[in-house]
């Protein structure tokens, strides 16, 4: 509850809280040990001075022992005493645990963001390391609309050197080759997302976009491997929270998978799907027809360095399912006689807890 009080109202209260232990304490004839509240004020500092809870801490010991001394000049050695031991206890042995409780999660913490740093890094590498394999795919990518400029080039150029220049036909061939260019610098700038080393980035994304952009990246691996892909997207889905280039890699390793899984037989079908998650999530799923997973591999499938490829390094599933997660959402395999099918489920932008 503390968390949600500003700071500096948090820190008023705690010095009004103290004042008023204090005042009680030494101008009053209670028979109670009131100073043991200021463990209140030591536990309440965690969260207004995180780094000076031992230092409140001796701030409530003075004021103990002064009010101690205030109320009880000329017979300190009775019960009120006693009293006031038990609270100077009460009070070091909360500081004490509250400092070291702070510090160790501060620590936490801190392991935390190093583990989240390296998890992109990886992720990074991984990214990069695919996007060598998709060589052929990007340069096809990008091959296309630089073919169809140079067409329209040619072609604005015969009909400008025509007796009678068509420029009405110029007009339409510049006009494609701004279209051209465009979806040229598109494919570029999707592809030095991929390999920028940049923090996630969140935000609304269209998963039906996501799924058609890394469907466009392995293009050409679907013909070298002999692999038909079917999108089967639905509409009128929710948007979902995500990092766009993180969600591709993860389709994109999914798809991958598929078409290597179907090498052994020569090519096959892969369908990348999208539909709403029967709790109101939007799920994603890759399903091809290879010879689906052996029922020993199906736990270990997501774990680091799991592969039964010959040249397989085992982190691309381990890596999305670490993407999944970081998105709220979760990764499952299921096998049959007649493929495989990978599925992913987000939670859609409404529910995500903000
Ligand atoms: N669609 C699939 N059909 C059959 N087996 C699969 C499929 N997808 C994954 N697997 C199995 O899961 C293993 C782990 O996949 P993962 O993508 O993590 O690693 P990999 O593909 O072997 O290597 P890389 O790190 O290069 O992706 C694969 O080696 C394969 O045995
Ligand atoms: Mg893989």
């Amino acid at each position: 509850m503390l968390r949600h009080i500003s700071p500096q109202l948090l820190r008023l209260l705690i010095v009004q809280v103290a004042t008023v232990i204090f005042i009680i304490d030494a101008f009053t004839p209670l028979d109670i040990a009131i100073a043991v509240l200021y463990v209140v004020v030591v536990l309440a500092s965690v969260h207004a001075w995180p780094r000076h809870v031992l230092r409140i801490s001796g701030i409530c010991v003075v004021l103990t022992l002064f009010g101690f001394l205030f109320s009880n000049w000329g017979h300190l050695v009775d019960a009120s005493a006693g009293r006031c031991a038990v609270s100077l206890a009460a009070i070091a042995i909360t500081g004490y645990l509250a400092h070291t409780n702070h510090i160790a999660n501060e620590r936490l913490w801190q392991q935390e963001e190093t583990l989240r740093e390296s998890r992109n890094q990886l992720a990074h590498a991984a990214r990069v390391s695919t996007l060598g394999e998709l060589a052929a795919s990007i340069a096809h990518e990008v091959n296309q609309p630089l073919a169809a400029i140079s067409a329209n080039g040619s072609a604005a150029l015969r009909w400008l050197n025509r007796p009678q220049p068509e420029l009405e036909e110029v007009r339409i061939a510049i006009g494609r080759i701004q279209a051209d260019t465009a979806r040229a610098s598109e494919v570029i700038t999707r592809i030095r997302a991929l390999a920028r080393r940049s923090d996630p980035e969140q935000q609304a994304l269209d998963l039906n976009e996501v799924a058609r952009e890394s469907a466009a990246l392995v293009r050409r691996e679907l013909k070298s491997h002999k692999v038909t892909l079917r999108l089967a997207l639905a509409q009128g889905l929710p948007p979902v929270l995500g990092d766009r280039v993180q969600l591709q890699q993860v389709i994109i390793n999914l798809l991958m998978n598929g078409m290597q899984a179907m090498d052994g037989q020569g090519g096959g079908r892969l369908e990348l799907a999208t539909q709403a998650g029967a709790e109101g999530g939007v799920q994603l799923s890759v399903a091809d027809t290879g010879p689906g997973i052996a029922s020993e591999n199906l736990g270990r499938l997501f774990d680091p360095f799991f592969s039964t490829k010959p040249d397989g390094m085992g982190m691309g599933l381990a890596i999305s399912r670490s993407i999944i997660d970081s998105h709220g959402g979760r990764i499952a395999a299921t096998s049959s006689g007649s493929g495989a099918v990978l599925q992913c489920t987000l939670p859609a932008l409404a529910e995500v807890p903000a």
